[in-house]
């Protein structure tokens, strides 16, 4: 490089220096600062031991009906799955010991809150988040139920959820449990 352009580099190095300078002094005044309501909309995230999970309860029979009227046209009778595109079994699932094993809830969620938190935050899958809380715990208890997992009588709330043990809880294993 000729020293004329070395000179030139220079300077334009120097007014880049410049330009950030001016970019990190001002902000761009954009949005609203979020209300702690907005958050609680959208902090619905439940963790294993049930945390976070709301009041409400339901049941085997109640969670039928729900399952009747907002989930069957896409997930079949009886949770069989196949009603519509995408619409997987929520019922059975063979032992996880080939790695084209399809992954269903009896054979691969870890915890009962999950299947809470999934309904709750995606299904039905036209109409999410339009479930109340006690529908979501019937229709949760239905499929439990279905899978047997659970009794038919038993109630599905806050305290008994996260009490269910869910067939591969066990294989779920911590590569590095000291870097928890
Ligand atoms: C319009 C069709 C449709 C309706 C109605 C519907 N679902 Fe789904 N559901 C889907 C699809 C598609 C998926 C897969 C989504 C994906 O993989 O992202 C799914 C996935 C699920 C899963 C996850 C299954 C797994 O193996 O991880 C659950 C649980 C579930 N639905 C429950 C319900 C319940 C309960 C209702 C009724 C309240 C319902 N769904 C209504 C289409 C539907």
């Amino acid at each position: 490089m000729s020293m004329r352009n070395l000179g030139r580099a220079a300077t334009l190095a120097a007014s880049l220096v410049a330009v950030a300078g001016l970019a990190s002094a001002q902000s761009p005044n954009l949005g609203k600062k979020i209300t702690e309501a907005d958050i609680q909309q959208w902090d619905t995230a439940i963790l294993p031991d049930g945390t976070g999970l709301p009041p409400g309860s339901g049941t085997f029979a109640q969670g039928a009906k729900v399952y009747a009227e907002k989930c069957q046209s896409c997930h079949a009778e009886g949770g069989k799955g196949g009603g519509a595109p995408g619409a997987g079994a929520l019922i059975g699932g063979g032992p996880l010991n080939a790695i084209n094993t399809p992954k269903t809830i009896k054979n691969y969620y870890a915890y009962a809150t999950t299947v809470f938190d999934y309904i709750r935050r995606g299904m039905p899958y036209n109409s999410p988040r339009s479930l109340p809380d006690n529908e979501v715990y019937a229709v949760t208890a239905y499929i439990l139920g279905l899978n047997k997992l659970i009794g038919e009588k038993d109630v599905m709330d806050a305290k008994t959820l996260p009490q269910v043990k869910m067939p591969n809880q066990d294989n779920f294993i911590m590569p590095y449990p000291d870097r928890i």
